[in-house]
C-alpha cells in the first residue's frame, strides 16, 4: 500500500532524508520548503514541492489545504521544521527568543491546526513531531531550544487525545543527534556573556559563540565539540529508517524515542526527575 506524506523543512537534514525515504519506498510526497529551488534536485514524479515557511499561519493553512487538494488524502505529515537557539537564558534577546518559539513551536502547531480537520474527514492519517530527547531533559545553554520542543509536545499530547477517536494518531519522535546542519550552518547563538564563558566552554567547546557576520556557511559549531569527544553522529537516513518502522505501526505510540544512544538520555531525564520527586516526603510513587 502506498501512502502519501507532507514533510516541512524537507529541502535538506533529516526532511530530505524522510523525503527520499519515502519516494525510495514508492511513496508519494508532498515536500514543503523554504525556497521550493533548493530541491529542484530531487525532481520526481511522485514528488511535489510547495513554498512554507512554517512561521506565517495563513500561508500554513493555504499550503496545507493546496496539499490535500493536490494529493486527495495525505497518511503522514511530517512536522521536521526547525533550528536550535543556543545561549543561557539571560543571553537570548526578544527576537531571537520570539523566532524559535515561531518556528519550531508555533510552526509545527499552525500546521496541526491546518491538517486536524482534513484527517479527521479522511478518518485516519499520522501526525509525526519531530522532537527531541531535550524534550525530556534540559542541557544549560539550549534552554529555549528545550522550551520550544517541551511546548511542542505539551499540545501534541493534549492532539493524541482529541484525534484519537477520529482514527488519527500523533506521535512525538524524539531523536537523538544526527548529522545534519543543526549543530552547523543552521545554529543561532545568543550574544555571549563573560560570565558563561567556561559553561560554553564545557558544553560547546568554545569560549565564545561564532560572530555571525563572521561565520562562514559551514563552520562546525557545537558539533566540534561532539567530533573531539569522538562521537559520531548517525546519519540522517538512521533517522528516516526509524521513522519508516514508526509509520508502519498499526498502533503507532505517543512516544518513539529514534536515534543511537537516545533511549540512555531519555532514561537518564526520567530518573533525575524521579529522583527529585522522591526527595519529597509526600510524593509516593503509584504500586
Ligand atoms: N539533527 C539532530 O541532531 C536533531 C536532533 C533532534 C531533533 N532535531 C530536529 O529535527 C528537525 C530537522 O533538523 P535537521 O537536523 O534536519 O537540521 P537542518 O539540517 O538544519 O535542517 C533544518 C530544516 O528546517 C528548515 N527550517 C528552518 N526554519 C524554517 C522555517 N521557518 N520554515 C520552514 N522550514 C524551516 C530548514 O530550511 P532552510 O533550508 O530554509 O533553512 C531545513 O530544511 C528540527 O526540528 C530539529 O530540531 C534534530
Amino acid at each position: 500500500m502506498t501512502r502519501t506524506w507532507f514533510i516541512t523543512g524537507a529541502n535538506r537534514g533529516l526532511g530530505r532524508a524522510f523525503t527520499t525515504t519515502a519516494l525510495a519506498q514508492g511513496d508519494r510526497v508532498v515536500a514543503t520548503a523554504r525556497d521550493p529551488q533548493t530541491m529542484d534536485d530531487l525532481r520526481h514524479e511522485r514528488l511535489t514541492v510547495l513554498a512554507l515557511d512554517v512561521r506565517d499561519r495563513a500561508t500554513v493553512i493555504d499550503t496545507v489545504d493546496t496539499a490535500f487538494a493536490k494529493a486527495g488524502t495525505i497518511d503522514v505529515l511530517v512536522n521536521n521544521a526547525g533550528y536550535g537557539l543556543v545561549g543561557a537564558i539571560e543571553e537570548l534577546g526578544e527576537a531571537a527568543i520570539r523566532d524559535q518559539m515561531d518556528t519550531n513551536f508555533f510552526g509545527a502547531l499552525w500546521v496541526s491546526q491546518a491538517a486536524a480537520p482534513h484527517l479527521r474527514a479522511q478518518g485516519h492519517g499520522h501526525i509525526v513531531q519531530i522532537s527531541t530527547v531535550g524534550a525530556v531533559g534540559s542541557l544549560p545553554l539550549f534552554g529555549l531550544y528545550n522550551a520550544s520542543k517541551w511546548a511542542l509536545e505539551g499540545f501534541s499530547a493534549a492532539l493524541a487525545d482529541e484525534l484519537r477517536p477520529f482514527g488519527v494518531h500523533v506521535t512525538l519522535a524524539q531523536l537523538g543527534g544526527f548529522d545534519t546542519d543543526w549543530a552547523k550552518s543552521s545554529m543561532k547563538f545568543g550574544t555571549g556573556l563573560p560570565a558563561y564563558a567556561d559553561l560554553r566552554t564545557g558544553i560547546l567547546g568554545m569560549a565564545d559563540y561564532p560572530d555571525p557576520a563572521g561565520a562562514p556557511e559551514t563552520t562546525d559549531t557545537a558539533a566540534d565539540s561532539a567530533e573531539e569527544s569522538e562521537w559520531v553522529e548517525a546519519a540522517p537516513e538512521v533517522a528516516a529508517a526509524g521513522l519508516l518502522d514508526l509509520v508502519n505501526l498499526p498502533n503507532p505510540p505517543l512516544r518513539k524515542v529514534i536515534g543511537p544512544g537516545a533511549h540512555q538520555m531519555v532514561a537518564l531525564a526520567l530518573d533525575q526527575r524521579r529522583q527529585d520527586y522522591l526527595s519529597d516526603p509526600e510524593f509516593s510513587w503509584p504500586a
